[in-house]
């Protein structure tokens, strides 16, 4: 049979935490289920597993929880590719990655400010990502401001990414409330992408802590989810320890592991974990 394509391999625009990186293993996995599958993504994010999912199974409903209103991020390319212009026309043709001297922030603020002004939005995370250094972001102009700037203005435009929420079931709301939504539906797959512990979450606009990463396991008592955690959150290991020494009801026990490495300054790495189960 072949295989639907999918149409984005990463997103659109940029975002901490997107799962790039197991987005067609993903899909590959998916590709049996019924096409009266329920897909309910309870931490949409990007939008990229959900929007895997309806490429992979048009059919199927699929539910985007866009907690981080990255709708309006798409919805506003037109615009954030404008002021990266006009970014692009201050830094000129510096160096790439240069520091920028204060006379020159001050210009890209002025611009910013402008742009804000004018039109009302501007996609903090894409700017922050033109004029910052490596994956920091900030999310308003006064963050900006307490931050050194560098060129690392792209050179193209971002692609309009037309189509990119198409077909999709746009809602915002606590992941509990959306899993309870759900939960009792016999064709839901859930997919679980909950922020990592120990990682830097200063994108999303939330505060979360062990407790809400340990109530996220009450949806893996679902029959059927992917769920998404890295070996940085010992998450695994833990709960196999409480099997073993408390008969913990180990919700992850009958799910199947794919694991991705990443590598850091070309040796060191974690490991990223997929653990899917499927009914
Ligand atoms: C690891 S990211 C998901 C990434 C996504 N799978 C992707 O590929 O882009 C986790 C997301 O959960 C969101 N989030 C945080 N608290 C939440 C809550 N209580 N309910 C729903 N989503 C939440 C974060 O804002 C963030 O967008």
């Amino acid at each position: 049979m072949e295989r639907n394509k999918l149409n984005y391999n990463q997103a659109p625009l940029p975002f901490q935490g997107q799962k790039r990186k197991f987005v067609k293993l993903f899909a590959e996995k998916i590709e049996t289920l019924p096409d009266d599958t329920v897909f309910v993504d309870l931490f949409g994010g990007s939008g990229l597993l959900s929007r895997a999912a309806k490429d992979t199974k048009p059919m199927c409903r699929v539910i985007y929880n866009d907690y981080d209103d990255y709708h309006l991020r798409i919805a506003n390319i037109a615009n954030t590719n404008k002021l990266i212009a006009e970014i692009r026309g201050i830094t000129g043709s510096m160096p790439r990655f240069q520091r920028l001297s204060s006379d020159i922030k001050e210009k890209i603020l002025t611009v910013i400010a402008k742009h804000e002004q004018d039109v009302g939005y501007v996609d903090y995370i894409t700017i922050s990502s033109s004029i910052m250094f490596s994956s920091k972001y900030v999310l308003s102009l006064n963050g900006l401001r307490k931050e050194s700037f560098y060129n690392s203005v792209k050179k193209q435009d971002y692609s309009p990414a037309s189509g990119y929420l198409e077909g999709l079931e746009i809602c915002k709301c606590d992941y509990m409330r959306l899993f309870d939504e759900f939960k009792n539906n016999e064709k839901a797959f859930f997919i679980c992408d909950p922020p990592y512990l120990n990682t830097d979450v200063t994108t999303y606009k939330m505060n979360w802590t062990l407790r809400d990463y340990l109530r996220v396991l009450n949806c893996l008592r679902a029959s059927q989810f992917a769920f998404f955690t890295s070996e940085k959150s010992s998450l695994v290991e833990l709960l196999e320890w409480l099997e073993d020494k408390f008969s913990y009801n180990n919700p992850l026990k009958k799910a199947n592991e794919y694991r991705i490495r990443t590598t850091v300054n070309g040796t060191a790495g974690y490991e990223d974990i997929m653990l899917l189960k499927i009914r």
